[in-house]
């Protein structure tokens, strides 16, 4: 037991003491070794945490990636409580199917009281990157329904400025050379994810080397080029609330 949680430990070895790292010291306590959480029960914890937020009789929008799936597991086991889910990729739809939640078209949904999300990177004053998983067009859209969103990470989201994850932007097929031109005279160095292809039927070009400043003039310019869909700068449509995985347990921070 002690040795399996050693083990994980060590896969975390940059981000411990030294002395947890050293077999042979009779120092190596199991009570500290507990303080420490992996990524994925990091994941799990937002995703438990998440539940108090999900409104009683009312039709909640989800998100897509790792840490929206384990939510949507969690909520599995209340969902007598709510009325449906409005799904922001095919992925999630299947996955709320399988457990036998409704999935609602939001387009027979006036208004949305939460939507709950993971990110691929956040700031303290509720910025993010998405997109990693090429949902970010629909994402945005079930977000700027919901009247609050909240997001879901675990603490390696945590960014004091955005642009180390590449910025995905979805682009219209024809028009992938020319805005990736664009995106060029802007700074950014885009790569086309290749065999990729969003649930809208479109491409997504990932944008390295951005140092993101003013994340909300970026992501208005960039929504500018023509052929652009959408870009995964959630700037304009912050969270309102960031439910963080670390060590000690789930922080919730709120600007
Ligand atoms: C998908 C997204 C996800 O929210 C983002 O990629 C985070 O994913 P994960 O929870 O797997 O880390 O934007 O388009």
């Amino acid at each position: 037991m002690i040795f399996d949680r050693y083990r994980q430990v060590i896969a975390k070895k940059d981000a411990i003491p030294e002395i947890w790292l050293d077999c042979s010291n009779n120092e190596f306590q199991e009570q500290n070794i507990k303080t420490i959480m992996t990524q994925d029960e990091q994941k799990r914890a937002v995703a438990q945490a998440a539940l108090q937020y999900v409104p009683t009789g009312e039709i909640i929008g989800i998100g897509t990636g790792s840490t929206a799936n384990l939510f949507i597991d969690e909520l599995a086991k209340i969902k007598h409580r709510i009325d449906g889910a409005v799904a922001s990729s095919e992925i999630t739809a299947n996955r709320l199917k399988q457990h036998g939640i409704e999935v609602l078209d939001l387009n027979s949904v006036s208004e949305l009281p939460v939507y709950i999300d993971g990110a691929d990177e956040i700031t303290r004053n509720m910025h993010m990157i998405k997109g990693g998983g090429g949902a970010l067009t629909r994402e945005k859209i079930v977000a700027a329904v919901a009247r609050k969103f909240i997001c879901i990470a675990d603490q390696s989201k945590l960014v004091k400025v955005l642009g180390k994850f590449p910025l995905p932007v979805e682009v219209i097929p024809m028009a992938r050379s020319y805005v990736a031109r664009e995106i060029t005279l802007l700074g950014g160095q885009p790569a086309w994810r290749q065999g990729f292809t969003t649930d809208n039927g479109n491409i997504i070009l990932d944008v390295h080397n951005l140092n993101i400043m003013n994340p909300v003039e970026l992501e208005t310019a960039l929504n500018q080029i023509a052929g652009v869909v959408t870009n995964g700068l959630f700037a304009r449509r912050a969270a309102n609330v960031l439910l963080m995985g670390t060590d000690q347990g789930v922080e919730t921070i709120t600007v």
